[in-house]
């Protein structure tokens, strides 16, 4: 399976990435906090999939967008236990940029490459990148189940 370095996306890619991050932040569920997050990824068969927060009044079962992008492309793909992800983009109309929270990174770190651009934009235009590593070094990996005592 190819990982594609942030070099190896074209900027074409990355600006349907980015618009359909924000066209999900437009359909976000966010009663409660009022905080709207959209989420586009790219797959490693070079589909796009979309997610957004999906907030809940017993407010602990709030999904972030990027998890349910996630969720998304698992569904979407042939056989869950081939599923990549090559690059996500996370999209708020915040003038602080949203990096994803923790439990975003660690369910990341499942799916993406070490070496995959995680980019928050804004309405502002302005981003901020990361790699996955740079998000989450020495995540927690299906690698270190296998190797239980
Ligand atoms: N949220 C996300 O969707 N992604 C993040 O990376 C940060 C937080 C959501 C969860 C909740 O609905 C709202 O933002 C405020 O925490």
């Amino acid at each position: 399976m190819s990982s594609q370095a942030l070099e190896n996306i074209e900027e074409s890619t990355w600006r349907k990435l980015k618009d359909n991050a924000q066209s999900a932040y437009h359909k976000a569920y966010a009663p409660y906090s009022n905080f709207r997050v959209g989420a586009a990824a790219l797959t490693s068969e070079n589909k796009i999939v979309q997610g957004c927060n999906v907030e809940n009044a017993s407010y602990g079962l709030t999904v972030c967008a990027e998890r349910n992008c996630i969720a998304q492309g698992v569904i979407g793909n042939e056989n869950a236990q081939a599923v990549e992800f090559s690059a996500l983009v996370i999209y708020t109309e915040q003038e602080k940029l949203t990096p994803p929270c923790g439990a975003c990174r660690q369910v990341i770190s499942e799916f993406f490459q070490k070496n995959a651009t995680v980019m928050a934009v804004n309405h502002l235009s302005q981003q901020q990148q990361w790699t996955v590593e740079q998000l989450l070094p020495d995540a927690f990996m299906p690698y270190d189940l296998i190797h239980k005592t």
